[in-house]
């Protein structure tokens, strides 16, 4: 009653009610105003939900609905000959398109049809390879499943690993080419857990599913020992990490025995990834030992006997968008696992095992499991829909119209929409930049690791000279990027080449959206060829570079970025990117243990069961200082960090007192001497 803010009109009607002459739902009225300021989306309601309506999904493609496709669904476990059978049927039509979950795989199919004399263009996010000398398409393509034309007619269209469409951040790709390529065949290819949910998407489409399923064409043993050590290492080993810390560390040890390894992870770019493979799969070299994280998990053929678990405890992003350290799924340990004793291989039966003993068990549980039914097929809103809101709440950030969109949006039980909060993270990131909303939201989907912070900082300076209306050319870029670079010295010094490359990356996926902004792409994609070989130098000699990074560090641990997926958008290999742990070993923690900070351990308490790498890795994560979260997180710099120190540095010299005016204001009368 006593305030100075409030219009005469509700101090009376207020008045009234504490005299009893008015009712409280007077205020209703008043309450709803303020809501309507508050919550814009209010007034519009009815349209946005309208907009956000995903209801219907089938209905988004008319192309495809004005056909009558025939649906083939290869299933069957790994190594059965479900992609070598698509690819017969793609080979033999007169126009077919390919669809994989990774760069390496969409080479692979492209290599093939051409080598099949079947003309193949190539098409990836930051590629597109025409094979007509005069620039035509050919009737073939093979390209990542983000990337595929909902709107091109093909005869037969392939789409592999569908049990992809669970994938909390890809997901949509899937749906939107199972639901919209235009082909008059389409087969798919996976894990016989999504026959059900596709034939139930089918259902919705009026189109039946065919299932052919395949057996695995070699057989696969789990061993009834664990490796234990090193010294038991035979040629065609491959031991499976999911930190790239492990990697350095067995790599360094493997070497101190007089043995070659390979080494390949997600970030690596793929001309080192197919090298590293190459040296491995050479009979006469003498490399004989690999060491990976599961980003072989897909579409390397690679020569594996064995393949040694390391550890069964993987990092993950749950529904939610929080990460999670999970011991592996049956799905996961199954693929991963496939990648011994291929058909294609030299070794005609495969082995799995452990590494620590502790783990077998867990090993055979996971293995023995069955692999739980795909219940719902992921989604994603459409730059369209978001212009739509856009134009309902003008004055909301791009971020801000992501969340109310997917707050609002109904779906039918056989999907969810696909996690955004990648999006938002750049969103943000970008949005006291002025750019119109097609292209923020262009950039916010360029397929990026938000964990390395010179990347997120390159799409910063890409976006704020777009917005100057400034082209980026290869002479700013390579100021930029300092190059020319030089092989690295150390193991930071080949972290931050892996980045740099990401940035030519980056460069060039935005260089096929914004022609004119970037223009000398194919400059970019030469020294883009050129830091491959220098980053294939250094992984080369890659224990030189941890034995440079040992001898510098204190503790004799290698602690590099945080290498997680993205796992949004534009899919490539560095989807399988790991998360980079600490390498401590001496943690003696419980099962199911609730991590400090936001990672949680599952699973292992689910089993009644403490796997050997869950001790070790507790207690190093315990270790991770808010510091280091806010880098991984790509909201602070090292440079941001150096500056911190040195302002906390001053803060201590002055007695705690921060360098502030306010500060000065309440201590300036003791003489602190911190005037400024
Ligand atoms: N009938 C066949 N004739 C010749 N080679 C084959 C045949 N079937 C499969 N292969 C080869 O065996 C290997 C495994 O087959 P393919 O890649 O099709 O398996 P997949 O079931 O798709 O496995 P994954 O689930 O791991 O993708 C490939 O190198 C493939 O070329
Ligand atoms: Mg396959």
């Amino acid at each position: 009653m006593d305030s100075s803010f409030l219009n005469a009109d509700i101090h009376i009607i207020l008045n009234d009610i504490c005299c009893g002459a008015g009712h409280v739902d007077d205020l209703f009225p008043f309450f709803l105003r303020h809501a309507k300021q508050i919550f814009p989306m209010l007034d519009c309601m009815d349209d946005l939900r309208k907009i956000s309506d995903l209801r219907l999904p089938p209905n988004w493609y008319p192309e495809a609905r004005a056909i009558q496709r025939r649906i083939v669904f290869h299933a069957g476990p790994t190594n059965s000959g479900k992609t070598h059978h698509a690819i017969q049927r793609y080979l033999a039509a007169k126009s077919g398109i390919y669809c994989g979950p990774l760069k390496l795989l969409a080479h692979e199919i492209f290599q093939k049809s051409n080598d099949a004399s079947v003309p193949c263009d190539l098409v990836t996010g930051e590629e597109r390879v025409l094979v007509d000398q005069e620039g035509r398409q050919a009737a073939h393509v093979a390209c990542t499943v983000e990337m595929c034309s909902v709107t091109t007619p093909y005869e037969v269209a392939v789409i592999d690993e569908i049990q992809m469409i669970k994938d909390p951040a890809r997901g949509w790709a899937w749906t939107r080419a199972l639901l919209g390529l235009s082909a008059e065949e389409v087969h798919i290819c996976g894990e016989a857990a999504a026959i059900d949910l596709v034939t139930e998407l089918m259902y919705s489409t009026g189109e039946e599913v065919e299932v052919r399923n395949y057996k695995r064409l070699t057989p696969i043993t789990v061993l009834d020992y664990a490796l234990e050590s090193l010294d038991n290492l035979r040629p065609g080993d491959c031991i499976v990490c999911f930190n790239k810390n492990d990697i350095y560390s067995l790599s360094r040890q493997i070497e101190a025995r007089g043995l070659e390894c390979a080494v390949i992870y997600g970030s690596l770019p793929p001309g080192t990834k197919l090298t590293q493979a190459k040296k491995f799969n050479d009979p006469d070299d003498p490399c004989k030992i690999l060491v990976a994280t599961d980003a072989i998990g897909m579409g390397l053929n690679l020569s594996i006997k064995r393949i040694i678990f390391n550890s069964l405890i993987k990092p993950s992003i749950n529904e939610k968008g929080e990460k999670e350290m999970d011991a592996i799924t049956t799905s996961q340990a199954l693929q991963i696992s496939g990648r011994a004793g291929r058909f294609s291989s030299v070794f005609k039966e495969g082995e799995v095992t452990t590494m620590h003993r502790d783990d077998l068990v867990l090993l055979k549980e996971i293995l023995n499991r069955s692999v739980p039914p795909i219940e719902t097929a992921g989604l994603h809103p459409t730059a369209e829909q978001i212009e739509m809101f856009a134009y309902h709440l003008p004055d909301a950030t791009l971020s801000n119209l992501i969340d109310i969109f997917v707050s609002l949006s109904q779906v039918d039980g056989l999907y969810f929409v696909c996690n955004v909060d990648d999006f938002k993270f750049l969103a943000d990131m970008i949005q006291h930049i002025p750019l119109n909303l097609r292209v923020r939201y262009v950039f916010c989907t360029a397929p990026i690791n938000k964990k390395q912070p010179f990347v997120c900082t390159s799409l910063l300076k890409f976006a704020r000279q777009f917005s100057r209306n400034e082209p980026l050319t290869f002479d700013w870029l390579c100021r930029h990027t300092n190059w020319p670079l030089v092989p690295p010295k150390n193991i930071k010094d080949l972290v931050h080449l892996e980045a740099v490359h990401d940035v030519f990356d980056l460069y060039l996926w935005l260089s096929y959206r914004f022609m004119d902004m970037f223009p000398d792409a194919s400059l970019v994609r030469d020294i883009q060829k050129e830091l491959d070989n220098i980053i294939q130098i250094g992984v080369r000699n890659i224990t030189t570079l941890i034995r440079a990074s040992q001898a510098t560090s204190v503790s004799g641990a290698i602690a590099v970025p945080d290498d997680f997926p993205l796992q949004r958008t534009e899919v490539n290999d560095r989807m399988l990117n790991l998360e980079d742990l600490p390498a401590a070993n001496q943690g003696q923690f419980s099962s199911a243990t609730k991590v400090p900070g936001q990672k949680r351990i599952r699973g292992s308490k689910a089993l009644g069961y403490r796997p050997a790498e869950v001790k070790s890795n507790m207690k190093s994560q315990r270790q991770g200082s808010l510091a280091a979260k806010l880098v991984r997180e790509g909201l602070l710099t090292q440079e941001m960090l150096k500056q911190l120190e040195r302002e906390w540095q001053v803060h201590h010299n002055n007695n705690g007192n921060f360098p502030t005016g306010k500060r000065d204001d309440q201590n300036g009368s003791k003489g602190t001497g911190n005037k400024k």
